[in-house]
């Protein structure tokens, strides 16, 4: 099991200054040995870290990300995340009244907020450069929603989201995507290539694997994961199978979370 840690721990390190962020553990590390080796990704702009995290009902997927939010919040304490949830689900309840917090189809505002900071720093308008996140839970659901609502909508939204994939890196804007399976639909022009971090959590499911790691089909061949459990791939190069842990410290993790939204301030 997991507590949050040390903050050192989890920000810097004396041999890479770098700002760095904890998605889980090597999971045959973790079941063969019991040694907990962390699986880590650079959070500066000089490297791609946009998320897409997917997997099947039940995965495993927002249990994650409640502790990426706690994680990048310590990671980047100058950093504005926005949280967007479309299914408004009980694991994200306790954020219900944080200012950047957005249900249900207010996740669109939350990403016209998000791309209005990233047009505005890219235009020489705004010259600051802290870390603005958007994470939206259950993106691909809103997304085949607004398509057969507002078909225009849903174009212009995904231009937006296409937009902060492509240009956000170097403006220091990032997306945080969970979905159960990020069908084409919602993924135009191939942007499933644009998130420098894929996770696919839960059950090997042939067809999300093909989608999502299709140079690695060897790989993960045979394997099986449950609940927690998974592949991560880094850079579109560099492949582990991850395990993430059981969160010790819920009080903890669920009040950083509530203040990287602009709660309790
Ligand atoms: N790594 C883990 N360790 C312990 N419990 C976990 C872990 N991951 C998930 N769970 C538990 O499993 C249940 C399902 O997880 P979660 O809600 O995160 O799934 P999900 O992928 O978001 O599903 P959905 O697509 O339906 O929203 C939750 O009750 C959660 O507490
Ligand atoms: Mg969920």
């Amino acid at each position: 099991m997991l507590g949050l840690g040390k903050k050192t721990s989890m920000t810097m390190n004396s041999d890479n200054p770098l700002p760095r962020l904890v998605l889980g553990y090597d999971f045959d590390r973790w079941n063969l040995l019991g040694e907990k080796e962390p699986i880590q990704i650079d959070l500066s702009p000089k490297t791609n870290s946009h998320i897409l995290l997917c997997g099947m009902s039940g995965s495993g997927k927002s249990y994650l990300e409640n502790q990426i939010l706690a994680r990048l919040a310590l990671a980047e304490p100058d950093g504005e995340i926005h949280y967007g949830d479309y299914k408004q689900e009980d694991s994200f309840k306790y954020l219900r009244s944080c200012p950047r917090y957005y249900a249900y189809r207010d996740t669109l505002q939350a990403l016209d907020v998000v791309h209005g900071r990233l047009l505005a720093r890219q235009s020489g308008e705004d010259t600051s450069r802290n870390p603005v996140t958007l994470a939206w839970d259950e993106y691909m659901a809103q997304m085949l929603a607004l398509i057969s609502e507002n078909k225009k909508a849903s174009a212009v939204a995904m231009g937006k989201v296409s937009e902060i994939l492509m240009l956000g890196r170097s403006l220091s804007v990032r997306l945080i995507i969970s979905c159960q399976r990020p069908d084409a639909l919602a993924f135009p022009a191939g942007s499933r290539l644009n998130y420098g971090v894929v996770v696919v959590l839960g059950a090997a499911v042939r067809s999300i694997y093909e989608m999502l790691l299709p140079d690695h089909m060897e790989q993960v061949k045979g394997r099986q994961f449950g609940r927690g459990e998974g592949v991560i791939l880094l850079q579109a190069a560099e492949l582990h199978y991850i395990k993430v842990p059981m969160v010790r410290d819920a009080p903890r993790m669920e009040d950083i979370c509530i203040r990287a939204l602009g709660g309790k301030q």
